[in-house]
């Protein structure tokens, strides 16, 4: 037997997010459009969640198309050619494919050459899983340039009639490319799940169960609304405390909050929690988006940058969570 050790493998001294880019559907649906099968206000609906409209995809929105979108604005952003792409990384519960994953379609209608590509399940927190684990590629040197895809097409799970869900929920995408950098630029990932609490938020029923049943009806997304809204509000503003920590930072080293699109009392709730200053700009995109899943964190911040409140070199707080229950949050530069 040989005692020759195997080579080991170092990449870049550094990562960081060199490019961002967003798709949102064209179709607009306020509150108006929502209310009446679900017996509620467009009032009602402002009060509990912020939400005044959000976006329905099309049938040509699909999961693919608004993938390629958000990526083709990312990978000119960064100025980066999809053939220096070597990795492909999409989070998404809504391609409804069991096999294979959307990525490598993504990956090869966008030109890359043959990139390592696969899908990420882990609900609302499936971007921030994303960037850490493109953050780890890059570093390791297993890929040198990493697209991740947050992209959802949750009206495709949705009931129309279920008050604690259908105003809640919406479509689009959002993209990144993470590269090497002289500077650390994606800060380490806190993160983790809790499967006691599985059950919160899930597919009503398991596809076996559909397939037999006489009548077969779409899985659809169901959720406990109060006991997701304490744990989120709670627990996830500890978790963000530790990410701004394990970065080396305290909240004053701040300039942008981008959390998962949940629900804006959520988003305050946390806000408060953490002590954020003052000075701290919150990003609000669930009012014009709803809660778009794992495309929502790049969705807020692409409109922050859109509207001149997040500026390149802004260091973000990112939390994302969710279905699981899964969670993971990192501080961020801004590309
Ligand atoms: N329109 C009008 N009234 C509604 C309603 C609706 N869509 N849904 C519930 N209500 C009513 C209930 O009937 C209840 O009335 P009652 O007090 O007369 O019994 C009241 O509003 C409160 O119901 P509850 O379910 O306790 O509402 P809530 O304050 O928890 O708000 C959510 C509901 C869904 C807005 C809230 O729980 C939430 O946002 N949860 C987190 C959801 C989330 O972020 N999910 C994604 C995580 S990734």
């Amino acid at each position: 037997m040989s005692a020759r050790p195997l080579a080991a493998q170092t990449g870049a001294a550094h990562a960081a997010i060199l490019g961002l880019g967003a798709y949102r559907p064209a179709r607009v649906v306020p509150n108006a459009e929502v209310v009446e099968a679900i017996d509620s206000s467009d009032e009602w609906i402002q009060q509990r969640s912020g939400i005044k409209e959000r976006r329905f995809a099309s049938p040509e929105e699909t999961v693919q198309m608004m993938s390629v979108a958000a990526s083709r604005r990312a990978l000119e952003h960064a100025g980066i050619d999809p053939r220096q792409v070597d990795g492909v990384i999409v989070a998404t519960v809504s391609h409804f494919m069991q096999l294979p994953a959307v990525a490598p379609l993504v990956a090869t209608e966008l030109g890359c050459e043959q990139p390592v590509a696969f899908d990420v399940s882990a609900a609302c927190a499936g971007f921030c899983h994303g960037v850490a684990l493109a953050a780890d590629m890059v570093r390791a040197g297993s890929a040198r340039h990493v697209l991740v895809v947050g992209v959802e097409r949750l009206t495709d799970m949705l009931d129309r009639t279920d008050r604690g869900t259908a105003f809640i929920f919406g479509d689009g995408a959002g993209a990144v490319v993470v590269g090497p950098s002289e500077t650390p630029g994606i800060g380490p990932v806190v993160w983790g799940s809790d499967g006691e609490q599985y059950d919160l938020i899930r597919s009503r029923d398991d596809w076996r169960d559909v397939m037999a049943a006489e009548t077969p009806v779409t899985p659809h997304l169901v959720m406990q609304g109060s006991a997701v809204f304490r744990w989120a509000s709670f627990t996830m503003a500890k978790i963000g405390l530790q990410a701004i920590d394990r970065a080396g930072l305290t909240v004053d080293d701040l300039d942008l909050f981008v959390p998962h699109q949940a629900n804006m009392r959520i988003t305050d709730a946390m806000a408060r929690a953490m002590k954020l200053p003052a000075g701290v700009r919150i990003a609000r995109d669930i009012a014009e988006q709803g809660n778009t899943s794992a495309a929502s964190i790049p969705l807020a911040l692409q409109r922050m940058v859109d509207d001149g409140e997040a500026r390149s070199g802004d260091r973000a707080l990112l939390i994302a969570f969710g279905a699981g229950l899964a969670y993971a949050a990192q501080v961020v530069v801004v590309p």
